[in-house]
């Protein structure tokens, strides 16, 4: 494939690279570097590299710099400091979950190959070192590292900190077990790397956590069928690069081969899983990875993640599943309907691989989806909705939501989800979305809570938008509350909530507020805007907008370019073809743009006519502003909403599934959902029918009889109502949006429709589930 030519050239231009690293590096950073560099690339290894052995070898390499080891790793060696909070934010909570349970015994954490000891040191930062650790033993093979690692330990005056020069191959604690194992850039140099893993899996208590950061190169091809690694985020790195750092670390006899990090994600269960670029270094690709013992909690956890997913009986005979780890054959004698997290638990079980690590997390809210599916990267890894746009005051007065009900709603950006749980404390949540960022959005809201951030901090991430900690806030408080790849999503993200971003100038969502903001702008109505979000009087809001306003935003000018724009609404609005035809066929007469101009006209009107915009409607607030007020905002952000949902257990009830609605519903058992909220979802189905019915007839299978399918649509009357008559509904349009009308604080749909499930077709079959779902509670 490669000629003689291309593999000369690529030397050439990675000495080329090299170099200039090199050069800059002693350029900007002086003389440790120079020594650094020196030993790592000139100096010849002492020692014949066949007969030579790695101490030897290492010493040779460490002996003149480890005096400046710490000095000139600070730069290079990434990621280091995030491993250990990550890991100390793991071990802080699990110190608390298990507080609450059993004893206090203490606790033990073994850093291999930890050279200097400077995480020991850098862990002080995170937690503290001599009150959280009975012992910490320190396992490194290079004797003039050690010294520096016993010289710091005896300036610091640690006393549990234990330094041990030897191989790692060789270390274990006869019959103790630790609570933590770390690598951090040491697993790529120790050759016998299985026979350490091999070891530490069996150190390692059934609880512990195990973490590394180091170094890595890897070809998408290897890892892409894997449902356990918790995500490929940014993991692939490209031929050259993984040809030239495999070269270059491997002057240094370091190996960034594949399989070392493989078989850790082998051997152990994956919690958290990060890859990062060293920019500063030519791009050098490195991971944080944070994992734990493979099968401890599968028995426990597996089936009791299913039930709740599917709204199955939790029945401890299906344990007997997990407890042999094997049999596909037990799994099908089982219920029927599993979830596809149990599936492919399932599969990996009977290859003896790890489960998908939404297992192993804390919290098991978020389930399991392929994310390499079409039908989720469709969405290119961005939100269309950084703020819900549908009024949950509206769908608590109409569903009075309370403690029996089972509710399958769409996340959108989580918004209503947890207005729902402040208001209703329903039983259960079924949070459904396709695109998988709308779900890490909701996660990222839901591990605020658990992780008891303080009110303060809430209103900056999610009132304001941003918030200039948010790296150490996503590391120290949020990472154990997140699933792996949301982890992955808000990390590579973390821009979004800085100063020069926002929340909520990100999403799709935000091209609306541009507009609007562009527009105000250029017209120089933006300090009318202003003066209109806090206006104190309706009289004074009224007549700001229909004296400066409103001939601006509903300008003849505006409804040509903008609204009647396809490009626009589909993109910026979020409104499909199919719903904008509705919106036509309601209009009598007419063009099309005049069709959608009255429908804005009749969206925007009375909405600045009756409610006080900057008192109560952040809808809209958010949307002329950019951020909340504090007079001004949904309920999860109001000090009361905060307090409910801080509570332990308060999402005990949540579910979040990345899928389609109808797939969700495929799952779940029958007659056990009591509210279905899925917005204006319906608008998007082809008029055919054909989908819209496959989907009625799935809502009326999972529904209770007298469900409540709550739906929103840009028509009056839309064609599908027709279809849940004919499925078993009956259908009331509880709110229908005349012109002048103020139905909700939204205002932009034309009608509100509940559909109950009425219809009772007597069966055997359906007895027989009515009793499983009085056994529902688990
Ligand atoms: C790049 S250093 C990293 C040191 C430290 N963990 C840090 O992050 O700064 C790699 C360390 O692994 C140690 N090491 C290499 N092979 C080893 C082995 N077989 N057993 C124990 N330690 C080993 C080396 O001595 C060296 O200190
Ligand atoms: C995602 O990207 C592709 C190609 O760049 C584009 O065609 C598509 O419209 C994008 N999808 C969304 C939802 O932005
Ligand atoms: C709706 O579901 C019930 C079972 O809950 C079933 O008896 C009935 O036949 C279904 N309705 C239609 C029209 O399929």
């Amino acid at each position: 494939m490669f000629t003689p030519l291309d593999i000369e050239l690529f030397m050439l231009v990675s000495f080329v690279i090299a170099s200039s690293i090199i050069l800059y590096f002693i350029l900007n950073h002086g003389k440790p570097y120079a020594i650094f560099f020196y030993n790592c690339f000139l100096k010849p290894f002492s020692g014949k590299v066949t007969s030579v052995k790695q101490q030897d070898s290492l010493e040779s390499f460490y002996k003149g710099q480890a005096a400046i080891y710490d000095a000139t790793r600070g730069q290079l060696l990434r990621g280091r400091e995030e491993m250990l909070a990550l890991a100390a934010a793991q071990l802080k909570l699990r110190v608390q979950k298990k507080k609450e349970a059993e004893s206090t015994e203490g606790r033990v954490w073994v850093d291999i190959g930890g050279g200097t000891g400077y995480n020991i040191e850098l862990l002080n930062k995170f937690l503290p070192v001599q009150q959280f650790f009975e012992k910490v033993y320190l396992v490194d093979l290079s004797p003039s590292l050690c010294e520096q690692a016993r010289q710091r330990f005896r300036r610091l005056g640690w006393k549990n900190v234990e330094v041990l020069c030897m191989d790692a191959r060789g270390f274990n604690l006869e019959d103790r077990k630790v609570d933590w194992i770390s690598m951090s850039y040491s697993l790529s140099m120790i050759p016998d790397f299985y026979s350490v893993v091999d070891s530490l899996s069996i150190l390692l208590s059934p609880t512990g956590l195990i973490s590394v950061a180091d170094f890595y190169v890897q070809s998408s091809t290897t890892f892409s069928e894997r449902t356990f690694t918790g995500g490929a985020w940014d993991r692939h790195v490209n031929w050259f690069s993984r040809q030239f750092w495999r070269i270059w670390f491997e002057f240094d006899r370091v190996n960034l081969d594949e399989g070392r990090r493989d078989y850790m994600e082998y051997k152990f269960g994956t919690l958290l899983n990060v890859n990062g670029r060293n920019r500063l270094l030519g791009g050098i690709p490195y991971y944080v990875w944070i994992g734990c013992q493979k099968l401890h909690s599968a028995a426990d956890v597996l089936d009791r993640v299913d039930a709740a997913a599917t709204e199955s009986p939790y029945l401890a005979a299906i344990n007997s599943l997990s407890s042999t780890h094997s049999s596909k054959t037990s799994a099908e004698t089982a219920l029927q309907l599993r979830s596809k997290g149990f599936e492919a638990a399932v599969l990996n079980l009977a290859a003896n691989l790890p489960l998908p690590s939404f297992f192993y997390q804390i919290h098991h809210w978020r389930l399991y989806y392929d994310e390499l599916l079409e039908k989720h990267t469709q969405f290119n890894n961005s939100y269309i909705y950084a703020f819900t746009w549908e009024d949950p005051r509206v769908d608590h007065r109409i569903l009075k939501i309370n403690r029996d009900d089972v509710i399958l709603a769409i996340t959108s950006a989580g918004d209503n989800i947890l207005s729902y749980i402040i208001d209703g404390a329903p039983k259960r949540v079924h949070a459904v979305d396709l695109n998988p960022t709308q779900n890490h959005l909701l996660e990222l809201k839901l591990a605020a809570f658990s992780s008891s951030l303080d009110y303060k901090d809430l209103w900056k991430l999610f009132g304001e938008g941003h918030h200039e900690k948010f790296s150490t806030i996503l590391m120290e408080n949020l990472s154990p509350h997140l699933s792996s790849r949301a982890f992955q999503y808000w990390w590579d993200n973390r821009a979004v909530f800085s100063k020069s971003i926002g929340l909520y100038e990100t999403g799709q969502s935000r091209l609306a507020i541009k507009a609007a903001r562009w527009l105000f702008r250029c017209c120089g109505v933006a300090g009318s805007v202003k003066r209109m979000c806090e206006a104190r009087t309706m009289n004074e809001q009224r007549e700001i907008w229909q004296g400066e306003v409103r001939p601006v935003m509903l300008s003849r000018w505006v409804s040509k370019f903008i609204i009647g724009n396809e490009q626009f609404l589909w993109r910026a609005l979020g409104v499909p073809p199919n719903q904008r035809d509705m919106i036509r066929e309601d209009h009598e007469g007419g063009d099309h743009a005049q069709a959608m101009w009255d429908y804005v006209v009749n969206t925007l009107d009375p909405v600045v006519d009756q409610g006080l915009l900057g008192e109560d409607n952040y809808f809209y607030l958010l949307c002329l502003k950019g951020f909340y007020t504090k007079r001004c905002h949904p309920s999860y952000l109001t000090e009361k909403g905060h307090a409910k949902l801080s509570k332990p257990h308060a999402f005990d009830g949540v579910r979040i599934h990345t899928d389609e609605i109808k797939e969700v519903l495929g799952r779940l058992q029958s007659e056990t959902l009591t509210i279905a909220v899925i917005m204006d979802s319906m608008d998007w189905f082809d008029t055919d029918g054909i989908e819209a019915r496959r989907q009625i007839k799935a809502l009326n299978n999972s529904m209770k009889l007298g469900g409540r399918v709550l739906l929103r649509s840009a028509g009056l009357r839309p064609w599908y109502i027709r279809v849940f008559e004919e499925e078993g509904f009956k259908a009331k349009q509880v709110m229908a949006r005349h012109p002048g009308a103020y139905i909700d604080r939204v205002n932009m749909y034309a009608s509100t429709w509940v559909c109950t499930k009425l219809e009772r077709v007597s069966s055997g079959r359906r007895e027989s589930s009515s009793s499983e779902v009085d056994m529902l509670e688990i």
